[in-house]
């Protein structure tokens, strides 16, 4: 009795299949040809270039966080890695717990002496080795950061110069190289370069590289090069560092005005650093792995990605956050920070009724 009643059941559903089949060839054909361009995707997605250990990488910024990481670990995997650092002590730091082979040079990249001092060492190691295969335009500061009548022009260039101008004069001074080797360029942006909030140079330093990376892979096609670009979410470094962010607010609150703190009233600086602690502890992600993969297969793969969002929060909230309405994002944000106190008062004092 129940061997009948399951067979009918399977009958049931094959009935049910053989339907859905001859009712819906549309959407059986759709669902082929997605399944087979996502298979084709992922295929293609996983192709390896060949030789890495002929092929010279140059990283910027490796004293700290992800480029001393992904240093480490193309210099495992068998690159020859040249690691800009920007003082002697990281360098002698990395050389330690890589190998004192690994070659490094000082590299300030807000210093046009010093960023030619690196593409002449540079192109003496190459030599007629066949160019610079990668170029990781890594280097960064976030600080200052913090709302925006805070800051001076000043504060503005410190950031700047180094995230957007020292990393298009190390790009510009690095693609003849580059060419040489029909090489690829890695250029490290941010979620905060797709969708601004807090003022400062950091935003607008990222949406540059952006921009700049967008029009570099275009008009750099017709000569092989690859251009991507890293998007990172929020992740335990030194740029996130609360210590260092808290002092730079400290610095910029205790400059003020009194009209400006009156503005803002003196609770919002307390309530400003207790929200940017929350969030840090909140985002920040101490796995930095989920970066340097990224960084990793824009470099090893045969066809490189042209946009990476590295961590959860960049793909599942930064990354869509940054395509939904500005209203949306408004919202949410306003959600997120603290509102000046004081700005009732002045709204209040300049009323006028008609
Ligand atoms: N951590 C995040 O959540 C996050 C998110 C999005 C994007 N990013 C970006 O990722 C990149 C790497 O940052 P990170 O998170 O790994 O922080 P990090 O540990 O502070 O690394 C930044 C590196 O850049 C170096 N640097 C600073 N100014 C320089 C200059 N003028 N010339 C050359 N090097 C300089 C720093 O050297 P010192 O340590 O000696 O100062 C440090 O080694 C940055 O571009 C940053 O904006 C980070």
């Amino acid at each position: 009795m129940m061997q009948r009643q399951e067979e009918a059941q399977e009958e049931d559903l094959f009935d049910r299949f053989k339907e859905i089949l001859t009712i819906n060839p549309a959407l059986i054909g759709s669902l082929t040809s997605i399944a087979f361009i996502i298979i084709c995707w992922v295929i293609r997605d996983s192709l390896k270039v060949k030789d890495v250990c002929e092929k010279h990488v140059f990283i910027t910024g490796c004293d700290t966080g992800f480029g001393n990481l992904l240093a480490q670990r193309l210099y495992r995997k068998g690159f020859i890695v040249i690691a800009a650092c920007l003082t002697e002590k990281g360098s002698q730091e990395l050389k330690a717990c890589t190998s004192s082979s690994l070659r490094t040079v000082i590299l300030n990249v807000t210093n046009p002496r010093s960023i030619d001092n690196a593409v002449a060492y540079v192109a003496t190691e190459t030599g007629n080795k066949g160019g610079l295969f990668g170029l990781v335009n890594n280097a960064g500061r976030a600080i200052p950061i913090g709302p925006t009548d805070w800051m001076d022009i000043e504060d503005f260039h410190r950031v700047l110069d180094v995230n957007l101008i020292g990393l298009i004069e190390v790009t510009l001074k690095f693609l003849p190289l580059i060419k040489k080797a029909r090489g690829r360029i890695v250029n490290v942006a941010s979620v905060m370069g797709r969708l601004a909030f807090g003022g400062g140079g950091y935003c607008l330093s990222k949406c540059g590289v952006e921009s700049f990376s967008d029009s570099l892979r275009r008009d750099m096609q017709y000569f092989g090069v690859k251009v991507s670009i890293i998007e990172p979410g929020f992740f335990k470094t030194g740029v996130t560092s609360l210590e260092i962010i808290e002092k730079d607010l400290n610095r910029l609150w205790n400059r003020l005005t009194p009209e400006v703190k009156h503005l803002y009233g003196e609770k919002y600086f307390e309530k400003y650093l207790k929200v940017q602690r929350l969030s840090m502890n909140t985002f920040c992600d101490s796995d930095i792995s989920k970066v340097t993969n990224c960084m990793e297969h824009a470099l090893t793969a045969r066809y490189p990605r042209t946009r990476y969002g590295a961590g959860w929060d960049a793909k599942f909230f930064w990354l869509p956050l940054s395509y939904a309405p500005a209203i949306l994002a408004d919202v949410m944000l306003k959600l997120i920070l603290p509102r000046p106190l004081g700005y009732k008062r002045v709204l209040s004092k300049n009323q006028v009724d008609v």
